[in-house]
């Protein structure tokens, strides 16, 4: 099977996983629940996921665990887009090419299936079969990269950097946390989830990890100033419109592209270690920077 292919095949999991986690929308009450599968099943990239099992093959996990897992991070992601797409954050009316949650429902319903997709993740999650010592690690990974220290706090830092020229120490920061630390949770959560991997190996995994989630929100400021709004499904050219500080405002483009090609070639250095077992990953990571070319 060709890497697209998989990843197609991947999605098509995930759809599914999600629709059989997710609360049906014929269950009260109605209204949050249609929301809950309006913002969930509608073509994202599923990105995460896709980490999530590539991950999970080199642990030899079982697909229901990595659906599970696959499943409980892509609601929190997509908690973390419809409340990072409200007015009070960055008052978006497009994403995945259709309205925002908050636009096709109302800002009420927008905040709470953001509250009850984070709760839902770790409904899910629990549900994986395996260990309970693999579920308490689960659970903390992806708690600890959705809170404070991991995607909501950069989502802080964010908003309190609107027109603050950010250093790169500092914007690097940012981007580990508010985008990096899910999907370097992605990584870690389908490694976890084969309970076969020893700390060396885990250890591998989320170092590649950690380039990979700074270098895919690289990518997004990048397409943020060259993609149109048609193909990235979002009003595009928002970040300079909004004086937020990205790679493209601290760098230039070229000087993002550059960065964004360093950090390619060092992920795929860190993940080329592992062996054949890498070479998925190392597609993936391939991938991304691709979407900018
Ligand atoms: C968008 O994420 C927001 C970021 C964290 C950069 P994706 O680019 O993965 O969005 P979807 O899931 O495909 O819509
Ligand atoms: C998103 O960053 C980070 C999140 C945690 C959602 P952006 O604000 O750049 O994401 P987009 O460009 O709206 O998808
Ligand atoms: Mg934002
Ligand atoms: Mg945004
Ligand atoms: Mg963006």
């Amino acid at each position: 099977m060709s890497l697209k292919e998989w990843m197609q095949a991947t999605r098509e999991r995930t759809e599914t996983a999600l629709n059989r986690y997710l609360p049906s929308p014929d269950h009260n009450p109605k209204r949050l629940h249609e929301a809950m599968h309006y913002v969930c099943m509608n073509g994202g990239k599923r990105f995460r996921p896709i980490l999530v099992h590539a991950a999970g093959e080199i642990s030899g996990a079982t697909t229901t665990a990595l659906d599970c897992c696959a499943a409980a991070i892509e609601m929190i992601h997509v908690y973390s887009l419809v409340h990072d797409d409200m007015p009070c954050m960055d008052d978006d009316t497009l994403r995945r090419g259709q309205p925002t949650c908050h636009v096709q429902y109302d800002e009420a319903t927008a905040l709470l299936v953001g509250d009850a997709l984070q709760t839902q993740a770790f409904i899910t999650l629990a549900q994986a079969p395996v260990s309970a010592t693999t579920t308490k690690a689960l659970i903390r990974t992806l708690a600890s990269a959705s809170g404070s220290t991991g995607m909501a706090g950069g989502q802080a830092i964010d908003l309190a950097s609107v027109g603050v020229p950010l250093n790169e120490a500092e914007l690097e920061q940012m981007h580990i946390m508010k985008t990096g630390a899910l999907i370097r949770a992605a990584i870690r959560m389908g490694a976890l989830a084969g309970e076969s991997l020893d700390d060396r190996s885990l250890d591998q995994l989320d170092h590649f990890g950690k380039l990979l989630g700074l270098l895919f929100q690289v990518v997004d400021d990048i397409l943020d100033c060259t993609g149109s709004t048609e193909a990235l499904g979002k009003t595009a050219g928002k970040d300079a419109a909004a004086d937020k500080p990205t790679y493209v405002s601290l760098m230039g483009l070229s000087g993002a592209r550059h960065f964004a090609e360093d950090l390619l070639c060092e992920a795929r250095q860190v993940i080329a270690i592992t062996g054949p077992s890498g070479q998925r990953l190392q597609e993936i990571a391939l991938e991304i920077v691709q979407r900018t070319h």
